[in-house]
């Protein structure tokens, strides 16, 4: 009668070793994905969570692009560049009663809001509400190379600030 002990203890030390190895490498794995994550989220936490934001200072161009006694809108940074024989002036074009973006009416003369109908002079000054303030004047300037820029976070006084070109 043949013993088959031998090979039957053979066969379960076989499948003890895998599933000993089998488990190893799943702890591993477990080790491996639980330390990918934490280092992602190391990462996320030493890296500065900053918003950047674009400049309020913008080019607008030379002044050579605004005919005299015009009034333009530049959409790109919701300002007017208003150039008249006594030099240049920036306005908001977003209207101070609900931020719509306003638009120059040439027919008129007059700067009007599309979204309630507020109108304001081209110096900004109000003609027709509901607006309840005028429009801001920006802090504009000529830089030495000839090209006009404009601070739009930067309120100045209505009328004072011409910019000669
Ligand atoms: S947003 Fe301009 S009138 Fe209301």
């Amino acid at each position: 009668m043949p013993d088959d002990k031998p090979d039957w203890d053979a066969n379960r030390e076989s499948l003890e070793l895998n599933r000993r190895k089998f488990f190893i490498r799943l702890g591993a794995g477990s080790l491996t994905v639980a330390g990918a994550g934490a280092g992602a989220f190391a990462l996320q936490y030493l890296s500065p969570n900053v918003l950047y934001e674009a400049s309020p200072v913008v080019n607008v161009g030379r002044p050579e692009h605004y005919p005299v006694d015009s009034v333009t809108l530049d959409p790109r940074f919701g300002i007017f560049i208003v150039r008249l024989a006594e030099g240049f002036y920036a306005l908001s074009a977003v209207c101070t009663h609900l931020a719509c973006l306003s638009v120059w009416k040439q027919e008129s003369g007059t700067i009007s809001c599309p979204c309630h109908g507020s109108v304001f002079q081209r110096d900004g000054s109000i003609v027709a509400g509901p607006a309840p303030r005028p429009l801001p004047w920006l802090r504009m300037w000529l830089t030495d190379d000839g090209e006009l820029m404009v601070d739009r976070a930067a309120i100045v006084a209505p009328r004072k600030e011409y910019v000669r070109a």
